[in-house]
């Protein structure tokens, strides 16, 4: 197809507010597939997806759309990641497209997941075209919505375009605003290949699949290609097209957007955002802005029940075949017995991977404290990398510790800024820049990187009320006064809970660890210390009270419902806890004694 002819983009919004839903009129509404034929193609590949166990990812498609003008145009979708953890992949998948629709709830309006992919848009030289959707319910006003877009973002929306996903109504006028308002593609046809790795994932059958965008070239069946980030050659055994089911093509041209397969095993083979060229003849230079994701936080997964180890192993390598991102190593701990230390992207990606195992394994897990990587300068001149804080070696061989720094970009609306600006302070960020666009204001600090692997990025949203973007990225490593705390409970360490911390904050930090255990241990038949130290110096202490014989003699009267719930909770309860000497510790203290509020 003639680059004139291709429209390439992406759709930006918050959850809920109607993507997939715009996403399939869109598909439906250019007739390329007949409705009966679409039902099948879709149901086949359910099919497939329930028959081989594996999850097809329909979120890329190609559609051909005769538009008003008569001519025909390929129209390619690409969906992208919608997290702060993501942020490199979705900078990745934006530029393999020259424009975004932007769709917004006209009866909710602009929301904070939303911003930080518009940026990235912003970022990606996009066209933007607004799309306000659910006009069909009463609630909906699109003037409203409109000039809030074009407040908090900036972007021009009085010509927005009213839709109705549910209904079809401003379906044909969408599809017309994407042939005449956003750009067609660039690039050359009789140049080397150069694709861009958009995305990868796993397929039992095929092996990996890898979505790429054609830059300059063209991509053929057969022939044999080159990843230049690690050099590696693979032979191309297919190449074809989303519709949204798998169509192959001989060969894919200048700004077309279909997949390849090379017999390839493993997903971390494939990095997004390398640039796939041909063995011979092939391009010099790879595309700009190559550098993949690397795990920054580091944290401990346990089975809970000690017999569940080998399934846990299992989990976690088959997540790890289709997350490069994620890494894994075997860990042993005193009081967890055998378990993973895990590495990921951030703390969201923690969360999702843990759930996953969770849920889709279910396994319940005890994660410990996560974890940045330290740089330890022993005293003879050797650096350490330390992934965890019950490693850290003895004090007195310790030159010096160095720890993971960022550059943090915050966008908020100005009601908001001091909370902010606040928050910042707080975790030992040093500001670096502040502006104003419009009601908003744009804040760079420096931060510690441990500051915000934790629960930052839920302070955050809680003082702006979802209203505040973010976005990071590593800087370097600089030393720092650090000391490594750790919690005694009944006396005895409990190396999951230690981590490393400022030594002007260690007390603050303690205090708090130990009220938040002392909520969140449940009592027991004797009294229970629990203690913050370090290097054997007790630095914060509180004493959880012995239980009193009948748990339930404080409910006082007959309410026997709330007796059998209490009992209930206490039995539920039971199940997530783990034993420390004599002490039974619930799950989720390893997680919540961290957060500060
Ligand atoms: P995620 O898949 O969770 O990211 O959400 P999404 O953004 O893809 O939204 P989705 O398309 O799943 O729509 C969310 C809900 O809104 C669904 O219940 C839809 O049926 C409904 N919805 C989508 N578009 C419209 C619309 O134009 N009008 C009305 N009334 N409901 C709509």
């Amino acid at each position: 197809t003639d680059l004139a002819h291709i429209r390439n983009f992406s759709i930006v919004a918050h959850i809920d507010h109607g993507k997939s839903t715009l996403a399939d009129r869109l598909i439906q509404a250019t007739n390329t597939v007949s409705e009966r034929d679409m039902k099948e193609q879709l149901l086949d590949a359910m099919d497939i997806e329930r028959e081989r166990g594996i999850t097809i990812k329909a979120n890329t498609v190609r559609i051909d759309y005769v538009a008003d003008d008569g001519e025909t145009y390929v129209l390619n979708l690409i969906d992208t990641p919608g997290h702060v953890d993501f942020a490199y992949e979705v900078s990745r998948s934006m530029r393999a497209v020259e424009g975004s629709l932007l769709v917004v709830d006209s009866t909710q309006g602009v929301e904070a997941q939303t911003l930080a992919n518009v940026y990235q848009a912003i970022d990606a030289d996009h066209e933007i075209v607004p799309v306000l959707n659910k006009i069909d319910l009463p609630a909906s006003d699109c003037d409203r919505v409109a000039e809030q877009i074009e407040d908090v973002i900036g972007i021009e929306a009085t010509d927005a375009i009213q839709v109705s996903a549910k209904t079809g109504i401003g379906i044909r006028e969408t599809l017309e605003a994407i042939i005449h308002r956003l750009p067609p593609p660039q690039g050359t046809l009789d140049a080397p290949l150069k694709a861009m790795l958009v995305d990868s994932w796993y397929d039992a059958y095929l092996g990996v699949i890898v979505l790429v965008r054609i830059m300059d070239g063209t991509l053929k069946k057969g022939m044999r290609v080159k990843f230049m980030s690690n050099g590696t050659l693979h032979n191309v055994d297919r190449v074809g097209v989303f519709r949204p089911g798998m169509q192959m093509v001989d060969s894919l041209g200048p700004g077309e957007i279909g997949f390849l397969t090379a017999s390839i095993k493993q997903v971390r083979d494939t990095r997004v955002g390398d640039t796939i060229t041909t063995d011979k003849h092939g391009a010099e230079t790879p595309l700009p802005g190559f550098n993949p994701s690397v795990p920054v936080v580091f944290c401990g997964l346990f089975p809970v029940d000690s017999a569940e180890f080998e399934d846990l192993r299992d989990a976690i390598e088959k997540l790890a075949l289709n997350d490069a991102s994620f890494s894994y190593e075997m860990e042993t701990s005193a009081a967890l017995g055998f378990g993973f230390r895990c590495g990921f992207l951030g703390l969201l990606h923690l969360e999702v991977i843990r759930d996953r195992i969770e849920r889709e394994y279910d396994i319940d897990l005890i994660t410990t404290a996560p974890s940045v990587i330290y740089h330890v300068y022993m005293r003879d001149g050797e650096m350490r990398e330390l992934h965890n804080p019950a490693d850290m070696p003895d004090l007195t061989h310790v030159d010096h510790i160095e720890e993971p720094r960022i550059k943090a970009t915050i966008l908020v609306p100005d009601e908001f800024l001091g909370d902010v600006l606040k928050l910042c302070q707080d975790r030992r960020g040093i500001q670096e820049d502040l502006t104003y666009a419009g009601q908003r204001a744009m804040v760079v600090y420096d931060l510690p990187l441990n500051e915000v692997v934790f629960d930052f990025y839920d302070r955050l949203k809680s003082v702006t009320k979802g209203y505040a973007s973010f976005d990071y990225h590593l800087t370097g490593y600089r030393a720092d006064n650090l000391v490594k705390m750790q919690v005694l409970v009944n006396d005895e360490p409990v190396d999951a809970l230690s981590t490393m911390v400022h030594r002007d904050r260690a007390e603050m930090r303690g205090r708090a660890m130990c009220e938040k255990l002392k909520d969140l241990i449940p009592r027991h038949m004797f009294k229970i210390p629990i203690q913050a130290a370090i290097g054997g110096k007790v630095i914060a202490r509180e004493t959880l009270s012995a239980l009193r014989k009948d748990v339930t003699a404080k409910c006082y009267g007959g309410d026997a419902t709330r007796k059998r719930k209490l009992l209930d909770k206490q039995k539920a309860g039971k199940k997530k806890m783990r034993q420390f000497g004599k002490v039974d510790i619930p799950q989720e203290a390893f997680i919540s004694a961290l957060k500060m509020d």
